[in-house]
């Protein structure tokens, strides 16, 4: 079953809007795998944005990523890589259409609520970056026979 890395930013957070976020996948058929609130050390934050080193805006997306807890998700189900970043929305909120994360509770392209993985390789390498093995659960077969 494919796994994506998801993660509602500290400015969702502050918003109280985990569960709007955690509802809309549920709702969606999705399943939750893993989960937790932390604060992301900088190290780890410079790391996981590792690829955007050299872009401009590189120091103010570790210090807005590391400004308040996150809350680190992952979730499964068929094409849920591709398929969260269609709920997500466009990454600048000006561009997100109405009915996506973004679309819907974002403004500005720094704080747009909601981080996820946009490749196989990404969402493998950013869930070795925030979960353990053993901190993701798993669901029994039967359950995918009520959603596929
Ligand atoms: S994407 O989705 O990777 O193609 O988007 P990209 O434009 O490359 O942006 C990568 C991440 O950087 C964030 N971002 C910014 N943060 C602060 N200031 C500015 N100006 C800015 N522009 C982009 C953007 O939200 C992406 O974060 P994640 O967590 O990957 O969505």
């Amino acid at each position: 079953m494919e796994k994506t890395y998801l993660m509602v930013k500290p400015d969702g957070v502050q918003r109280n809007l985990i569960g709007e976020v955690v509802t809309r996948f549920e709702k969606k058929g999705f399943q939750l795998v893993g989960a937790k609130l932390m604060n992301i050390p900088r190290e780890l934050a410079e790391e996981h944005y590792g690829e955007h080193k050299e872009r401009p805006f590189f120091g103010e997306l570790v210090d807005f990523i590391t400004s308040g807890p996150v809350f680190a998700m992952v979730w499964q189900g068929e094409n849920v890589i591709a398929t969260a970043r269609q709920m997500m929305g466009a990454t600048n909120p000006k561009d997100a259409a109405p009915g996506t994360i973004r679309g819907d509770f974002g403004v500005t392209v720094g704080k747009n609520i909601i981080h996820g993985s946009d490749s196989p390789e990404s969402a493998a390498r950013e869930m070795g970056l925030f979960f353990k093995q053993e901190e993701l659960a798993e669901h029994s077969k039967l359950i995918n026979e009520w959603i596929y």
